[in-house]
């Protein structure tokens, strides 16, 4: 009896140790970073946060993703979304960053944020019911230029109200493919980065 409780116990302490067997039959949160084009010192992405969850909504103040750069990466800007802080961008004259932070916290935008700051599926609060999506936009520089170059941030955070997930390690998988809206035309992502998040307790 205490021997089958001991090995209950190694196997679930191996599922929270072993990030890349982070499944839950009661789904997951995956989070997909698009690299969409190259600047001169960087690049833009569109995050999508995809709530895979059959039972459980996030509500008001909404989702919190974080992670940590691992070069210098800073964030010229975004849409659909913004960082918590801005940090200190004092080394930068002329154009300022949105965030100079090395771990950011992104939040939503509120419904009613104007057109010219909002991308598809962005702009709910953070709420993220059930089988939906939400997604930001930013302008990533001092990063890589190239797929050989741009590094995949680490260390991903989500958080809900009163709900701790446990995220996986950042993969590069295969580019996502888009349709064109004359759908006569499918073009692809530069790079794909994916991350899954596990719910693990209430808070
Ligand atoms: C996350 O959930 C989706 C939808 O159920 C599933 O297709 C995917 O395999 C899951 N990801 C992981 C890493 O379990
Ligand atoms: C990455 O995430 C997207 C969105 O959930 C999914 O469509 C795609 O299959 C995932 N890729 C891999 C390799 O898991």
């Amino acid at each position: 009896m205490e021997s089958l409780f001991f090995v209950l116990l190694l196997v679930s302490f191996s599922c929270f140790t072993s990030s890349e067997a982070l499944t839950s039959n009661n789904g997951n949160i995956t989070i997909k970073w698009d690299l969409m084009n190259w600047t001169p010192d960087g690049y833009v992405a569109v995050v999508t946060a995809y709530n895979y969850q059959k039972q459980r909504s996030i509500t008001r103040p909404g989702w919190k993703m974080s992670w940590k750069w691992t070069k210098k990466e800073i964030i010229w800007s975004m849409v659909g979304a913004q960082t918590t802080e801005q940090g200190d961008c004092s080394m930068f004259k002329g154009n300022i960053p949105h965030s100079c932070v090395h771990k950011p916290t992104v939040v939503d935008l509120l419904p009613g944020t104007p057109y010219n700051q909002q991308i598809a599926n962005c702009c709910k609060g953070g709420v993220l019911k059930s089988g939906l999506e939400s997604a930001f936009q930013l302008s990533v520089g001092s990063a890589g230029t190239s797929v050989k170059t741009a590094r995949m941030p680490v260390n991903f955070m989500f958080t809900a109200p009163k709900q701790q997930y446990i995220c996986g390690p950042t993969k590069n998988v295969r580019p996502t493919r888009f349709i064109t809206a004359d759908k006569r035309r499918m073009t692809s992502a530069l790079m794909t980065w994916n991350v899954t998040c596990v719910f693990h307790k209430a808070t």
